[in-house]
């Protein structure tokens, strides 16, 4: 059988990570068996809660997806809830002896999750303790799985991953990036290694530019305290666009393997340009929202944002890889906070013809319209190629048409969610979705010298209305390349 055998350790049991994405994560894989009979879950928080309560929040937690009696009553009943203090040691002797009760009670084999979906600062403490107290098994297998922020600069990650490297393994840890679980993530790899007809283009010869977008619609919600001292580029570029980044540009693995994938990806990080001083401020801008048409409160009144913040909640930049396939390329990368839409998506634009034998023939254009590749992550999922063609009817026009694909509804409906993906991942030991210290290491060099250029700036930061697409400065970063960004609503009918 598929069945995969478990106790889940979930510090931060109470909080919103859990309730919103891990437990109807946890119902997904119960329902398709990939976890059935032989799996347990703690939840561990400050608070005292019952069983019985924490079931309850649970059953809340998973009511989207229309349990049946049956199978709720059944999913619940693996649940148990332990209140705990995560500096004392005591507290972890009564964690281990449940630990060890649920273990022969669901015939676990030892297998152990620990997953902290909590405050980086308590993952030290807790992996010392994990280990001091032994809750870590000697038979099946022991797995940290965190969340991020890793760290708040390469010095902070640095600490970090000392502390959890001092109890587990690097091939224990697994590092969460909730982009590497999305199905169009996984599908650059498809669409570059399964294509001969890109990856033979793919390189400074044919592309012009790479353009990554990260938009978001909404604004900081109720994370305000969080966002306010992380801002953009911490809470987006160093994870997530960054580990896109990787994925366009590293090299074909020989084998579609973690070992293979790590390495091309530790590589490509590695040969993006850091910037001094002088370079940040011709490569990167930023911006803050205000009122617009989507919204009425600027960024600096939302709930725990500080009146004179300087955090931005807008980031564009160019990168620059420095190897043979992407000299000369610049990758540009853009997310925001109040955009027009929420919209992610990859634009590969692809370098003119030689020459425009058209020019004569078809006067609406003085060049011919650019080859595109789009690859569409959400909400929409699926690809879309612009090529030249003939506009019908007399005379030598040519029109660009677009050849599009999404996935089927029906399709999206049954694909599992990110989260769901990894914590299967996580349960079968694969880490090729999850980021490795070394690619961690690299990020934060990269973004660090972003940072400490902006620390040092006097002038108040950009602003740009909700609704739109950033600040000015961000499209002029495009133009003095005499580019622009590719941006039309995505128009697919769900
Ligand atoms: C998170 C950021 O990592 O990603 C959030 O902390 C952001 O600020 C979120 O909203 C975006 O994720 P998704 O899956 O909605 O694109």
């Amino acid at each position: 059988s598929h069945e995969k055998k478990a106790l889940f350790i979930i510090f931060g049991g109470t909080g919103d990570l859990a309730k919103r994405k891990l437990y109807p994560s946890l119902f997904r894989l119960f329902r398709k068996g990939s976890i059935n009979k032989h799996f347990a879950v703690i939840g561990t928080a400050r608070r005292e809660w019952s069983d019985d309560y924490f079931r309850e929040v649970v059953t809340d937690s998973i009511q989207s997806l229309k349990p049946s009696q049956q199978e709720l009553a059944d999913f619940i009943s693996h649940f148990y809830y332990q209140s705990h203090n995560v500096n004392d040691t005591e507290e972890y002797k009564i964690l281990g002896n449940l630990a060890n009760e649920l273990d022969s009670t669901y015939e676990l084999e030892g297998n152990r999750l620990f997953y902290l979906a909590m405050a980086p600062r308590f993952f030290g403490t807790i992996s010392k303790h994990i280990k001091s107290e032994k809750i870590m098994t000697e038979h099946g297998f022991s797995r940290l799985v965190i969340e991020k922020p890793f760290g708040t600069d390469f010095e902070t990650a640095q600490q970090l991953n000392s502390e959890i490297a001092a109890v587990f393994n690097e091939d224990q840890i697994f590092r969460i990036d909730h982009y590497l679980g999305k199905e169009m993530i996984q599908n650059i790899s498809a669409v570059r290694f399964g294509n001969n007809i890109f990856e033979s283009l793919w390189n400074h010869r044919y592309i012009d530019n790479v353009q990554i977008t990260l938009a978001e619609d909404l604004g900081v919600e109720e994370r305000g305290g969080y966002y306010d001292q992380s801002g953009a580029l911490k809470d987006m570029v160093q994870n997530h666009i960054l580990q896109v980044v990787a994925l366009l540009a590293m090299e074909p693995p020989t084998l579609f393997s973690e070992e293979a994938i790590r390495t091309e990806k530790i590589t490509a990080l590695k040969a993006i340009r850091v910037y001094n001083d002088q370079e940040v401020k011709e490569n990167f801008v930023r911006g803050q929202y205000v009122a617009g048409k989507t919204a009425d409160t600027n960024y600096k009144e939302e709930p725990g944002v500080d009146e004179n913040s300087q955090t931005e909640t807008f980031v564009a930049g160019k990168l620059m890889i420095d190897n043979f396939r992407w000299a000369g390329v610049p990758f540009y990368i853009r997310t925001g906070k109040r955009l027009s839409e929420k919209g992610t998506r990859i634009n590969i634009v692809f370098k003119s013809t030689p020459i425009n034998v058209f020019r004569e023939a078809d006067t609406s254009h003085k060049d011919l319209p650019d080859n595109i590749l789009t690859i569409y992550i959400q909400p929409t999922e699926g690809f879309s190629l612009t090529l030249n063609g003939k506009e019908v009817g007399d005379g030598f026009n040519i029109d660009p048409v677009k050849l599009n694909y999404r996935h089927s509804q029906e399709n999206l409906d049954n694909s599992p969610e990110a989260y769901e993906k990894l914590l299967l991942d996580c349960l079968k030991g694969d880490a090729t979705n999850f980021t490795h210290w070394d690619e961690v290491a690299n990020s934060w060099k990269i973004v660090d010298t972003v940072r400490e250029t902006w620390d040092k700036e006097t002038t108040d930061i950009p602003t740009y209305p909700a609704g739109s697409m950033g600040p000015h400065c961000a499209f002029d970063l495009l133009e003095k390349d005499n580019r622009q960004w590719v941006w039309e609503p995505d128009s697919w009918d769900k």
